[in-house]
C-alpha cells in the first residue's frame, strides 16, 4: 500500500487463501478471511492491524470497544490487544450469564471489565463510552468504534484488495461481504479505487436497515479519504447493498438459512456463522450462483465461527 498511509502491525495470518469451491454444481471463489487467526479469526484482525498500531503510537494503555454479547469484533480486539500488552474494556449489548457460549465465553477467559447494556442503552453506546472515559484515572483510553470501522480500521480491507490483486482471474467483477458496521465494505471500495481494480462490492446488511448501512459506508469512506488525503473519488454506485437477508433480526436466523449453512458445511467442509456469513452466503447463493456456471463474484468469508455455539440447538435440530 502507498507509503503515505499509516503503518500497520502484523497480527493476521496473511495472505489468506483464495479457494475454488463447488456448491450445488456451481463454482466460485471464496476468500478465506476466516483463516486470519485462531482466537482472532475473521475480518476484524485486518482492521486491528492499523487500529492497534495507531493506539500504540498514541501511547494508549486501555482500549474501549463495543458490540453484541456475541461480538466477534469485541473478542478479536480483546485477544489482539492482549497480544500487544493492551487491556480492553467491553461495552456489550446483552446480559451477564454465568456459563456463556461462544465469543462471550472466550471474552470472559481474559477477565476484561465488561459493561452490559440493554438494547435501548446500546443505541447510545458511543456516548456511554465517551462518558466512561472521562471517569478513568491514570488511563489513556483509545476508543475503537463498533466493528473497528474507523478510518484506520478500514484500511485493513483496502489492504485485502491489494492481496486479492496478486491472484485475481480476469473474469472476477466483484466481491460480496456481510455488512454489520460497514467498515469491511468501505475498505474494499477504497482498496479497489486505490489499486485501480474495478471490483464492485456487494454488502449484505445483517444489523441495520439498507439506508442506514449505505450512509455509514459512505460516511466512513469520506472520513478516510479526508483523513489520509487519498486521491480517489467514490460514489454510491461503487457498492450495492443486498437487503432482506436478516429480517429475523441480527441475533436470530431462520431454519431455512441454517439448512443452507449445514448443506454448505457438509459439501465443502467450511462452516458459516449464524449472524453474518451464513446470511451473506444465502444472498450470494440466490443472486450469483447457478448450476454448471462459474460465478464472477468472490464470496468473502469474514469468519465468526464462535457464533455457532450460541445456536447449537438450532444447528443440530434443522
Ligand atoms: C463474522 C463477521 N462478518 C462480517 C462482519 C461485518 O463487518 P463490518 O462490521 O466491517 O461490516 C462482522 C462484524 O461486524 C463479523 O463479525
Amino acid at each position: 500500500m502507498s507509503s503515505s498511509l499509516p503503518q500497520r502491525i502484523h497480527l493476521a495470518n496473511l495472505p489468506t487463501p483464495l479457494q475454488q469451491i463447488t456448491f450445488r454444481n456451481s463454482k466460485f471463489l471464496i476468500k478465506r478471511d476466516d483463516l486470519t487467526g485462531v482466537e482472532t479469526t475473521g475480518n476484524k484482525i485486518r482492521k486491528l492491524e492499523y487500529i492497534l498500531a495507531d493506539a500504540l503510537r498514541k501511547k494508549a494503555n486501555l482500549l474501549y470497544t463495543c458490540g453484541g454479547d456475541q461480538s466477534n469484533h469485541a473478542r478479536a480486539t480483546l485477544y489482539a490487544g492482549r497480544s500487544v500488552g493492551l487491556d480492553t474494556k467491553l461495552f456489550l449489548w446483552g446480559e451477564d450469564i454465568s456459563l456463556p457460549e461462544g465469543n462471550l465465553f472466550l471474552d470472559k477467559i481474559l477477565k476484561p471489565k465488561i459493561v452490559y447494556l440493554t438494547e435501548a442503552e446500546y443505541h447510545n453506546v458511543h456516548e456511554i463510552m465517551n462518558e466512561s472515559e472521562t471517569k478513568e484515572k491514570n488511563k489513556k483510553v483509545y476508543l475503537v468504534p463498533e466493528g473497528g470501522s474507523s478510518p484506520h480500521g478500514i484500511l485493513g480491507y483496502a489492504n485485502c484488495v491489494s492481496e486479492l490483486y496478486q491472484d485475481l482471474p480476469k473474469r472476477v467483477k466483484g466481491i460480496l461481504t456481510a455488512a454489520g458496521s460497514g467498515g469491511t465494505t468501505a475498505g474494499l471500495v477504497i482498496g479497489s479505487k486505490l489499486f485501480g481494480i474495478p471490483l464492485k462490492v456487494f454488502a449484505v446488511n445483517v444489523l441495520t436497515s439498507k439506508s442506514l448501512i449505505e450512509n455509514r459506508v459512505m460516511s466512513v469512506i469520506e472520513k478516510t479519504i479526508a483523513k489520509f488525503n487519498l486521491d480517489i473519488s467514490v460514489s454510491h454506485k461503487d457498492f450495492e447493498v443486498i437487503d432482506g437477508y436478516s429480517k429475523e433480526g441480527y441475533k436470530n436466523i431462520t431454519d431455512k438459512k441454517v439448512k443452507v449453512i449445514k448443506e454448505f458445511a457438509q459439501s465443502t467442509g467450511i462452516l458459516l456463522d449464524p449472524a453474518y456469513t451464513g446470511k451473506a452466503f444465502c444472498a450470494f447463493n440466490d443472486y450469483f450462483l447457478s448450476p454448471k456456471k462459474t460465478a464472477d463474484i468472490i464470496f468473502l468469508h469474514t469468519g465468526g465461527l464462535f457464533g455457532v455455539f450460541s445456536k447449537r440447538e438450532q444447528y443440530l435440530r434443522v
